[in-house]
């Protein structure tokens, strides 16, 4: 009798423990990375740079999203005009440490992802540029595009290779097992890119310019619906079917599937109406 009354009083208290503790399930996002995540697990050598850019474990990086943001430097004669640069998603740093190559004078660098933030500062360091780079986390919680942006912090250029799509890797469509990056790869929603071009007035210079890269259908449609509601112009400024020859390999450094012609990359430009 007495055992079972002590079995009845742990069982409750650990109901109340539970209550207590808000019952919150924890997230994937939530678990700290191990240390061994900061393995490189790729690099690239950026010429402009002069040296490589290196990625860590489980970040995002895709060659030829890149490539694109490289030719369009080179297009736009480099970024010498453009004071402040911001690299919305910054992952390994990359675009926003080649605005600098290209002769930005300062950049920001952003993400939701804790990895990536390391990634970027470990790049930045490595090659002499973290005075002009600033990498900021963007809280978990409130992960809108801007919110780590102050108000009074207009930019020249802002930069984006923003998360895309819903669920890209097969085992992220069962619903027990769950891919760490997915949670910062991916946009199903269009909330992004929204909260991206919704905040882009209050951001930008009053010439300023934003470069986004795309790739999925939807996003591309949903993106150019948003400027229009946000009195953007969008112009193409380097797509896949004018600027790369389909004959030859595409250069996508990352583990995900290469891309069909009809999803195919866009980089657009938008400026003030
Ligand atoms: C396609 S990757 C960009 C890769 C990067 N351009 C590079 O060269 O390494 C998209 C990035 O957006 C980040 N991200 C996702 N949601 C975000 C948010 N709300 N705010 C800032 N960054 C976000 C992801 O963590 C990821 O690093």
């Amino acid at each position: 009798m007495c055992k079972k009354i002590l079995l009845i009083a742990l069982f409750s208290l650990q109901i109340i423990s539970a209550c207590l503790a808000g019952g919150e399930e924890k997230r994937p996002y939530d678990i700290p990375y191990p240390s061994d995540c900061h393995v490189v697990r790729l690099e690239v050598y950026v010429k402009q740079i002069g040296d490589t850019i290196k990625c860590f474990q489980t970040i995002l990086f895709d060659k030829l999203n890149l490539e694109f943001f490289v030719w369009a430097f080179e297009k736009e004669n480099g970024a010498a005009w453009a004071r402040s640069v911001l690299d919305i998603g910054t992952g390994s740093g990359a675009l926003g440490l080649t605005a600098l190559a290209y002769g930005a004078e300062k950049a920001v660098g952003t993400d939701l992802d804790p990895l990536a933030v390391e990634n970027a500062r470990y790049n930045a360091k490595r090659l002499g540029l973290e005075k002009r780079f600033d990498v900021r986390q963007v809280n978990l919680k409130s992960p809108e595009v801007f919110s780590v942006i102050g108000e009074d912090e207009p930019f020249d250029l802002i930069i984006c290779d923003p998360p895309q799509g819903g669920m890209r890797h097969p085992s992220a469509k069962v619903s027990s097992i769950v891919m760490k990056e997915d949670f910062f790869s991916t946009d199903p929603d269009h909330g992004f890119v929204t909260s991206l071009v919704e905040g882009l007035d209050g951001h930008l210079t009053d010439n300023g310019r934003a470069w986004i890269c795309l790739r999925y259908p939807d996003v591309k449609k949903k993106m150019l619906s948003l400027a229009e509601e946000n009195g953007f112009n969008a112009r193409v400024l380097i797509s896949w079917s004018d600027d790369i020859d389909p004959k030859k390999e595409i250069p996508v450094g990352n583990n995900y599937r290469v891309p069909p012609a009809t999803e195919s990359v866009i980089l657009y430009e938008l400026t003030r109406k």
